[in-house]
């Protein structure tokens, strides 16, 4: 390992090249644990990766893509009517299994971000979302990964990203709840990589007069992290071939589906996403759409409301394909991209505080730095053969974002009970609804219960009748 010296020196050279000594000012009266504090964060810095975007997203605004070139992807309907489309689903579905039987899929959750909106101390994964039974995230993803070990008899490894400030209390969780039973070598989790802060001139922003201002990559880093983890390198001792992201926030996400398996592993995607019908024309999502002749996602806020707007001839939406964040990708795939600066940075100015020249803590009160990261859909663009596939978005879809109103753990909760009680109704046992449709009793399915609707029809014999006002656990 190289001493102090060497290091600090290369540290200044890379510095002192790209205009950024400032950030060494404080050096001599740094004590040693400061210096050894700012040294690793200095050396931590992927110039490689950020030369570029410094001049191109940071000192300016990069030019608003072209919208010109948008129309619809092409997409798999979530209720195949035509023949040939049924019999190839079916085809896949049994694919998908094959592939989980033998140990081709992993999943992985990308748990890094900060959870802002929600605003809970603590890793988003350990708050309790389920209705009657008080499940976290953790624990709910967790025996999603146990269920579909036995029901597929398989070894299925779990990745789970973090970032440095809430890596050690979600290792910490899993520890106290012993992994929720599962093998401890079978889950890796690992953080994310760091972005510093720049000025709009480009300049480090110094957070004190040792420590950097840094923030997480984005989820397009997950990529990157998991190359620089060594899951890839596990992922490739194992076997794996796919990779089954989702977001933490998701209860509803259903990661081991073998239709949307078959169908990636089939059609031999690099990446594969879930899309839903938007719920308006100006919903606030991702559209998934074509740029060119590439797949590509593109956000509300760039969307033209034209386009948003526009209509088929039957009066259906034109661009009605919404990201869902839920993906699959090809281990090579992600092998060869993260090896790369691929994802194109995108550029949030934020306020930050900041020590000023003469050694002053400042708090500005307007935006006053870039912080940059990636976006994981991105990758779409950059993907051969990407398969899109519809699902009903009240099957696989209901984050936990806000504290209160849309997405938040009240409509995560109800949207939970509504999929529990059209499960049940799906294996013919009758759920007491009320005059506005609504269900009049309170239904709660674990993963050991069912993954999906078809394990309950599997089990419906031991489903008890369900009374008006009922609370139900299936576990
Ligand atoms: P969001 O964009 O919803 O961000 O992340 P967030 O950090 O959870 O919440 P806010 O915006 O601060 O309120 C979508 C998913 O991507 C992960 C999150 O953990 C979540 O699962 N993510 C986001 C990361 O893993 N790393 C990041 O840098 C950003």
């Amino acid at each position: 390992m190289a001493d102090s010296q060497s290091r600090l020196d290369a540290v200044r050279r890379a510095l002192e090249s790209r205009g950024q000594l400032h950030a060494l000012n404080w050096w001599p009266e740094l004590s040693s644990k400061q210096r050894d504090r700012l040294l690793a964060e200095l050396e931590s810095v992927p110039w490689t990766f950020l030369d570029r975007a410094i001049n191109d997203v940071v000192k300016n605004r990069p030019a608003k893509p072209t919208m010109d070139d948008l129309s619809p992807a092409t997409v798999l309907p979530a209720r195949p009517t035509s023949p040939e489309i049924k019999a190839r689903c079916a085809e896949a579905k049994a694919v998908g299994a094959d592939q989980i039987a033998k140990g081709k899929v992993a999943a992985f959750t990308v748990a890094g971000g900060q959870g802002t909106r929600l605003g809970v101390d603590g890793p988003k994964g350990c708050v309790v979302v389920t209705p009657i039974v008080s499940k976290s995230l953790f624990q709910l993803f967790a025996e999603m990964v146990l269920a579909a070990r036995r029901k597929y008899q398989a070894l299925i490894p779990w990745y789970i990203m973090t970032n440095v400030e809430n890596h050690t209390q979600t290792v910490s969780f899993f520890d106290d709840h012993k992994y929720f039973g599962l093998p401890r070598e079978d889950i890796m989790f690992f953080p994310q990589g760091m972005l510093p802060a720049f000025d709009f001139h480009g300049q480090l922003i110094l957070a004190e007069k040792d420590h950097l201002s840094l923030a997480p990559d984005g989820h397009g880093g997950s990529l990157k992290a998991l190359r620089v983890s060594g899951a890839i390198a596990d992922m490739r001792r194992r076997s794996v071939d796919t990779v089954s992201y989702f977001q933490v926030d998701n209860p509803l996400v259903h990661p081991f589906d073998p239709l949307f398996i078959g169908l990636h592993v089939q059609s031999r995607s690099e990446m594969s996403t879930k899309v839903a019908k938007k719920a308006d024309d100006l919903e606030k999502v991702g559209n998934v759409c074509k740029r060119g002749d590439r797949v590509a996602v593109v956000e509300y806020t760039e969307f033209p409301e034209a386009l948003a707007k526009a209509k088929n001839v039957d009066g259906s939406r034109r661009f009605d394909a919404a990201n869902l964040a839920i993906h699959l990708f090809d281990v090579d795939f992600v092998d060869r991209i993260s090896s790369q600066a691929a994802l194109p940075f995108r550029r949030a100015e934020k306020v930050v505080p900041y020590v000023d020249d003469h050694g002053v803590a400042v708090k500005p009160s307007n935006p006053n730095a870039i912080k940059l990261e990636t976006f994981v859909f991105d990758a779409l663009p950059l993907a051969e053969r990407p398969l899109l596939l519809e699902v009903d978005r009240g099957e696989e879809f209901s984050p936990v974002k806000n504290a209160t109103g849309v997405d938040s753990l009240e409509s995560s909760k109800r949207d939970q009970v509504l999929r529990a009680c059209r499960w049940l109704e799906v294996a013919g046992v009758s759920v007491p609804r009320n005059a506005d449709g609504s269900p009049n009793a309170t239904v709660s399915i674990g993963p050991f219960f069912a993954l999906d609707s078809e394990d309950v029809r599997n089990r419906a014999d031991r489903i008890p009748p369900i009374s008006r006002g009922a609370e139900v656990v299936l576990e």
